[in-house]
């Protein structure tokens, strides 16, 4: 049985976006929508709260609750929709680049005041790593944001991406009037505050026709039918091929607060956003119709209570059927395990499910059997490609502030950067411990669990490093050369493999012109491919 049914119906997705440029508020309408929250608010509660999120204890409090809405599924029409939470810190960046890898496709939220932002820039990076397939939403309209027209081509130029208007906005600010949806060719008339309904909206099959110009003025209605001309002339129409390679985004405008443009986007997203994909593995690509399971692990967290250490992994399912308290084969471990407590993320409550269908992402108790990029298969031995560990930018020496709890520290390190909080270096022929993060936040919180759950008690001392980079060469002489003459700056990763740390850009690019047969890589994935 090839569950084709269940796995079309799927669509896994997440939701990027700079901070405060409205993804949780769209996250909220969505499930709205989905049935699966029942009043605004409920997931607003859950955020780390912005102003705090500077305080660490703030985001330790916090931990507990955003494994709740880590996945949100809900049901819309007949579709089953899985959100993957990302979080909005960009501290945390790494674990959404890692979330990214676990999605089918993505909504990009960009604020129509700011418009592109330097989360929204380094996020796109992912996406197109991967060629994820991108809606844009254009939020709050309701406030006096740019142009659109200036908009489109700032996000087009900054993200490099095309981009396809699928609807037209009237205004902007106090004057805002609504959307012209250029595909169902209809006129939403904005009210604020209101959930949009369909007695909003008004079919105008000819822009000519006078209702346009009953319903929002001449003015508005010759601008209207001046813009829609130039992005018939422009843009055509969409190819959701192209959209579905990532090459084109459609792009909606929108407000999330008001719940404006969202049933539309939405409506879209379950017409053509994709269902579960192929992905690579070290053999070959595993397709979700593929009779066998398999799944990957791209996220792992602590689970709240200090006393036992177990976590909870998340296992995004590839191909097949995963069923509960069979057993799956470990490939890295090379040993056989069963979950006899998998649950599903309803965002209502935490289910214990029976089987789940690729697209699906599973809830996995762990007592620290694994860490992120782990493949579980139904006895293959592949792995899954493409989980990369991003180089860190911030470097730091672990001091040992307690000689008494050393084995503590050991096992405390080990297990928090399984988790994907940081990354664990230990000094080419010695034995000092480094930590690479990509925000300052990270060190707090790992210093903080050390002592909580581990009682192990460290300093850190900064370290002049700005980049990782891990590094190969055909030629085992010359790796060995490089490493000598380079050994203050060589360390090796969990995995034993050797990582150059540069000072600065300049160091790294005249070591990179200095040694042609050293190849530097940015992420660990070559050693995994
Ligand atoms: P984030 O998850 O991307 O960080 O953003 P979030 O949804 O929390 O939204 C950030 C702020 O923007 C919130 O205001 C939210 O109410 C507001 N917002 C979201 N969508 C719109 C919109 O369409 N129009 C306008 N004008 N504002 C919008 P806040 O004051 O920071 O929080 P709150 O006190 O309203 O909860």
């Amino acid at each position: 049985m090839k569950h084709t049914a269940e796995i079309n119906r799927r669509k896994t997705f997440a939701i990027i976006s700079h901070p405060d440029a409205g993804k949780t508020t769209l996250t909220e309408k969505l499930l709205l929508f989905g049935g699966a929250i029942q009043t605004a608010g409920a997931v607003k509660s859950n955020k780390i709260k912005k102003h705090a999120t500077s305080d660490f204890m703030e985001i330790e409090k916090q931990r507990g609750i955003s494994v709740a809405t880590s996945v949100m599924t809900f049901e819309y029409q007949d579709s089953l929709i899985n959100l993957l939470d990302t979080p909005g810190h960009k501290d945390f960046a790494e674990d959404t680049y890692r979330t990214l890898t676990a999605v089918d496709s993505v909504v990009l939220v960009i604020d129509s005041v700011n418009g592109v932002e330097e989360q929204t820039r380094r996020l796109m990076e992912v996406c197109r790593m991967r060629d994820t397939p991108v809606i844009v939403f254009v939020n709050k309209m309701d406030r006096d944001g740019k142009a659109p027209f200036d908009l489109l081509e700032e996000i087009e130029n900054e993200l490099h991406i095309q981009l396809h208007p699928m609807s037209w906005p009237i205004n902007s600010g106090k004057d805002f009037k609504g959307v012209y949806n250029l595909f169902d060719k209809n006129l939403l008339l904005f009210s604020a505050n209101t959930k949009a309904n369909d007695d909003d909206v008004i079919n105008i099959e000819n822009l000519a026709d006078s209702t346009l110009t009953d319903r929002v003025g001449e003015k508005d209605a010759a601008q209207l039918r001046e813009d829609v001309e130039l992005i018939d002339g422009v843009y055509g129409q969409l190819v959701v091929d192209d959209y579905l390679k990532g090459k084109t985004a459609p792009v909606f405008f929108g407000s999330a607060v008001n719940n404006f443009g969202v049933r539309e986007m939405l409506d879209t997203f379950i017409r053509i956003a994709p269902s579960p994909q192929c992905r690579p593995t070290s053999e070959k690509e595993i397709c979700p119709e593929e009779e066998k399971f398999s799944g990957f692990v791209f996220k792992i967290h602590a689970n709240l209570d200090p006393r036992h250490r177990d976590r909870i992994a998340f296992l995004r399912v590839c191909s097949g059927r995963f069923e509960r308290n069979k057993y799956y084969h470990h490939v890295r471990l090379d040993k056989d395990v069963r979950f006899s407590n998998p649950y599903s993320f309803l965002a209502r409550q935490k289910d214990i499910i029976e089987e789940a269908y690729p697209g699906d992402v599973v809830g996995l108790f762990d007592t620290g059997n694994f860490k992120i990029g782990d493949t579980l298969t139904e006895g293959s031995t592949f792995y899954f490609t493409g989980i990369p560990s991003f180089s860190p930018e911030l470097f730091k020496e672990v001091v040992n502030k307690d000689p008494m709890k050393t084995k503590q520290l050991e096992k405390g390190l080990l297990q928090l950067t399984d988790e994907g909080v940081a990354q664990l270096f230990t000094q080419h022929g010695g034995n000092r411990k480094i930590i690479g993060c990509v925000g300052d936040l990270q060190f707090e919180v790992i210093q903080y669990r050390l002592l909580q759950e581990y009682g192990a008690s460290v300093q850190f001392n900064s370290l002049p490093f700005y980049k990782a980079c891990w590094i190969t060469a055909a030629d085992p002489k010359k790796m060995e050369d490089f490493i000598r003459f380079k050994t203050a700056n060589i360390v090796l990763d969990k995995d034993g493999f050797y990582v150059y740390l540069a000072q600065s850009e300049w160091f790294l690019n005249t070591e990179i012109s200095n040694n042609p047969d050293i190849k530097f890589h940015f992420t660990s994935e070559i050693h995994k491919g």
